[in-house]
């Protein structure tokens, strides 16, 4: 069984569907069968900054029954760079030594980070400058960590925007309506793809694809043609607007985020076509609710993983999903590797294979 060992694990960045899983797996199987002890660590990095660090004894009785619950009960933040950490008083600090001094305090031997690409680095750069025995586990909706196939909370995701467009469907064939749906994905469009082949999409419109508004009302007309009065076009949030801008929206603090592409696309679109047009944004919609079988099936696999590469003490490693098995790589190496859709790849095959236009 080896030395006792007392593990730290956090989510950090955004959630998503599976998070919750992770953590049962991680505990199920660290303290189940290795017979550690496991602290969940509150807040992401925000945790282990606090004083005391805030951080919780997990046990298997506890975690039992977060299989199926969406979210992280951990809680996390996608804000403040530990590198430039704003501070209540206006000023910005490193707070990496505090996080490392917070981990020495809890006495952990080893940590779990769950995150996307950018958390994971984050992460790793504090490892490395703290002697941190960090492993990775990739999760994001966004599904663009490079060299796993599969990150927690994608297939959720896309199972709700899949659900989005049946329902969509009904409603634009009963008003002979075109229905944009702009869904998340940052700069991958991952998302749009699989839901838009999954759900029927007439139109596909994703960043690693360039498309022209008269190439969409092309597609539009040969549907009318073909006697089909309304049609579906799926937009990932990061596609551009036909111009090369980027469609953001800015709050009063003057925080930009990517939003706004469907509402353009409508615009243009019904003044190239004339067809009526309504936007669904799907937002956030994406990253809540009940996980998917497969999302709790890889995150548990994933959470196993994690715990066997430590007992192993192989660190500065990431689980990754490949050919239907978990292997591990170094985090560096699925960082630098960002996955976003292979335009010549199976899936943009696939759609074309369908006759969905791709805008190009
Ligand atoms: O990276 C996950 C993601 O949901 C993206 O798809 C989206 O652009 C972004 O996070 C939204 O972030 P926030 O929760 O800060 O609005």
């Amino acid at each position: 069984m080896g030395e006792r060992k007392r593990i730290g694990i956090l989510t950090s960045g955004g959630d998503c569907a599976g998070l919750n899983a992770a953590i049962r797996a991680v505990v199920h199987h660290a303290v189940g069968t290795y017979g550690w002890e496991v602290l969940g660590i509150r807040q992401a990095t925000q945790g282990l900054i606090e004083r005391p660090p805030k951080a919780i004894n997990l046990e298997i009785n506890q975690v039992d029954s977060w299989l199926a619950i969406g979210g992280t009960l951990l809680g996390t933040t996608n804000q403040g760079n530990p590198f430039a950490f704003p501070m209540p008083d206006g000023t910005i600090r490193d707070r990496t030594e505090d996080i490392i001094a917070g981990y020495r305090m809890l006495g952990l031997d080893a940590l779990i980070g769950i995150g996307g690409d950018g958390s994971l680095a984050i992460l790793r750069k504090i490892a490395q400058q703290g002697g941190i025995n960090l492993v990775g586990i990739p999760k994001t909706i966004d599904n663009d960590i490079g060299i796993t196939e599969r990150a927690i909370g994608f297939d959720t995701a896309v199972n709700i925007a899949t659900e989005a467009l049946d329902r969509l469907h009904f409603t634009a064939a009963s008003h002979s309506r075109v229905m944009i749906v702009e869904v998340m994905g940052r700069d991958a469009g991952h998302i749009a793809l699989c839901a838009g082949i999954a759900g029927g999409a007439d139109v596909i419109l994703i960043p690693e694809i360039p498309y022209t508004i008269a190439n969409v009302c092309n597609r539009l007309a040969e549907r009318n043609q073909q006697g089909k009065s309304y049609s579906l076009i799926v937009v990932a949030e990061a596609v551009r607007k036909d111009t090369g801008e980027p469609a953001m929206t800015t709050n009063r603090l003057g925080q930009s985020r990517l939003g706004g592409i469907g509402q353009y696309l409508s615009d243009s679109i019904c003044a190239c076509s004339g067809a009526e047009t309504r936007v669904t944004v799907l937002g956030h919609v994406q990253r809540g609710g009940t996980p998917s079988p497969l999302d709790r099936l890889i995150a548990t696999a994933f959470g196993v993983a994690a715990v066997d590469l430590i007992a192993e003490g192989k660190y500065d490693q990431m689980v990754t999903w490949q050919r239907r098995q978990v292997f591990s790589v170094p985090i560096a190496e699925a960082i630098a590797n960002y996955a976003a859709v292979d335009p010549n790849g199976t899936l943009v095959k696939t759609a074309r294979g369908m006759g969905i236009s791709l805008g190009d």
